[in-house]
């Protein structure tokens, strides 16, 4: 099969480790730096041109797109649907899953659990939405964060509002979470592939952050998920309308609770357990890209 990558860091570590991995199995595989790649529309006739040529042949795609470029890299995406060319990740996955409010709106009707949350963007009744997620301390979130970067932990009833006005000012959509204090810190990662958790780990923060995330110094250990939080992840994944997802949970005291999915999770759950993820997505590409590309059923 002819295989293409695409992805903005050739020399990433999960970029590298797909190509290893395709090659291995015998694959034709390239790198495509989707944020150089430019469209062209015109009738019927869909192309992708990137460094001076149009790419053509390809047999599956497998879309690794960075947070910050989420819309060009899924309307390139995009256009190798409208070419019928098969992909681990559909282009409508890729924008539902940086969304934290669609994603949460989605995750609480596919019944998995979650934390209390409300949405607010301006509204003068800030101690009214306080009292929904039950007061202080709540998690405040924007809407478009990553990387831990854009979650406060506001302790007291006065920073919170404080951290909603502030919020308010600039115009940005944001999420009160009720605070699950009982995970400490922790988190976990569930890799999914293809309905199934291939990998799994637990992020412990750095010192005294709330934030597990690795990113934000965060350290990964093996963890062994429970059936619950298994059949959780498998669930979260589905809801989202992602066959590779990487699921973030808390644990609580009323079992795991759905934070987000990442549509391009990170391959450090790799080396934190010694699982060969890059090669369930490969083996998982391999079978799908014969039966052909999948109809998105989430519909939201
Ligand atoms: N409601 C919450 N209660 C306790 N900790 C939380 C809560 N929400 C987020 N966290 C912590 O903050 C981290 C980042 O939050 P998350 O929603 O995953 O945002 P990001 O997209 O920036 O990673 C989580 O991994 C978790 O450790
Ligand atoms: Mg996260």
């Amino acid at each position: 099969m002819k295989i293409a990558i695409l992805s903005k860091g050739r020399k990433n570590y999960s970029t590298t480790r797909l190509v290893e991995q395709a090659k291995l199995r015998g694959h034709e595989v390239t790198v495509i730096n989707y944020a150089k790649c430019f469209v062209t529309l015109e009738q019927n006739n869909p192309v992708v041109n990137y460094g001076g040529e149009i790419i053509t042949d390809i047999d599956a795609i497998i879309p690794r797109i960075s947070a910050n470029l989420t819309n060009y890299g899924s309307s390139i995406v995009r256009q190798f649907e409208m070419q019928n060319v098969f992909t681990t990740t559909s282009s409508i996955a890729i924008v539902r899953a940086r969304d934290k409010l669609r994603s949460m709106q989605l995750l609480a009707k596919s019944g998995v659990g979650i934390p209390k949350t409300v949405f607010a963007r301006e509204t003068a009744d800030y101690e009214g939405v306080l009292e929904q997620v039950g007061g202080a301390p709540v998690i405040i979130k924007v809407a478009r964060g990553t990387h831990g970067t854009g979650v406060v932990l506001a302790e007291t009833r006065k920073a919170a509002l404080a951290v909603m006005q502030a919020f308010n000012v600039e115009g940005v959509n944001f999420l009160v979470q009720e605070y699950i204090a009982e995970s400490k810190g922790s988190d976990i990662r569930a890799f999914v592939v293809n309905g199934k958790v291939v990998a799994s780990m637990m992020r412990n923060s750095n010192d005294d952050d709330f934030r597990s995330n690795l990113h934000q110094g965060g350290q990964g250990e093996v963890v062994k998920l429970t059936d619950i939080e298994r059949k959780t992840a498998q669930k979260a994944a589905k809801a989202m309308g992602l066959t590779i997802a990487g699921v973030d949970m808390l644990r609580s005291d009323r079992g795991p609770l759905v934070l987000e999915v990442n549509a391009s999770p990170g391959f450090g759950i790799e080396k934190v357990t010694g699982r060969n993820v890059a090669a369930s997505i490969i083996e998982y590409t391999e079978h799908s890209a014969k039966t052909g590309r999948r109809k998105d059923k989430v519909g939201a």
